[in-house]
């Protein structure tokens, strides 16, 4: 059977354990996973495309079919590249649903060979998100539970030279 090789696209800004929880997933249903660090127009980031893509590496040392990456450009660009056509996302509660439905059937109609596979979140990590992420450190709210220990240093960081 031919190598199945599943991109995990997103922004990242910064990892939580909620991404970590679907790349460990994906891992073990995907011969190769690459986490693809990219840039959502809407959004403004606080780490650079390399710092978040840095900080990933760092997390995903264990699994040894997980591979980190960096694209500015089209999505369908990028799996072409790679010669995949699988987009692997998480969904987290209702909210995500009608923002991944539209990305998913854009990326299709950019390229109709893509097919993108939706992982539930674990119940665990149903709320969290990096804004969240973000206001806590801001506020000086505990963020353990939520990033693992080199981001929330890494935030830490950010917050001290006036970032946050
Ligand atoms: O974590 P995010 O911000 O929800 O991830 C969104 C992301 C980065 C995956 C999306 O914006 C994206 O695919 N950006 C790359 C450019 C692109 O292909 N845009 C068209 C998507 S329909």
């Amino acid at each position: 059977m031919k190598s199945k090789t599943a991109i995990y696209p997103g922004s990242f800004d910064p990892i939580t354990h909620g991404h970590l929880d679907i790349i460990e997933r994906a891992a073990k249903i995907f011969d190769r996973v690459i986490v693809c660090v990219m840039y959502n127009s809407a959004k403004k980031y606080l780490f650079s495309l390399e710092e978040r893509a840095a900080l990933i590496r760092e997390c995903v040392e264990p699994y040894k079919n997980v591979e980190v990456d960096c694209f500015d450009g089209l999505l369908v660009e990028y799996a072409q590249q790679q010669e995949s056509n699988i987009i692997v996302k998480g969904l987290r509660a209702f909210l995500d649903f009608e923002y991944e439905f539209q990305m998913a059937l854009t990326n299709k109609h950019l390229d109709n060979d893509i097919e993108t596979f939706f992982m539930v979140t674990n119940n665990k990590h149903s709320y969290i998100s990096s804004s969240l992420v973000k206001e806590l450190v801001k506020l000086k709210g505990e963020v353990s539970d939520f990033i693992p220990h080199n981001v929330e240093e890494a935030m830490q960081k950010k917050f001290e030279e006036g970032c946050i």
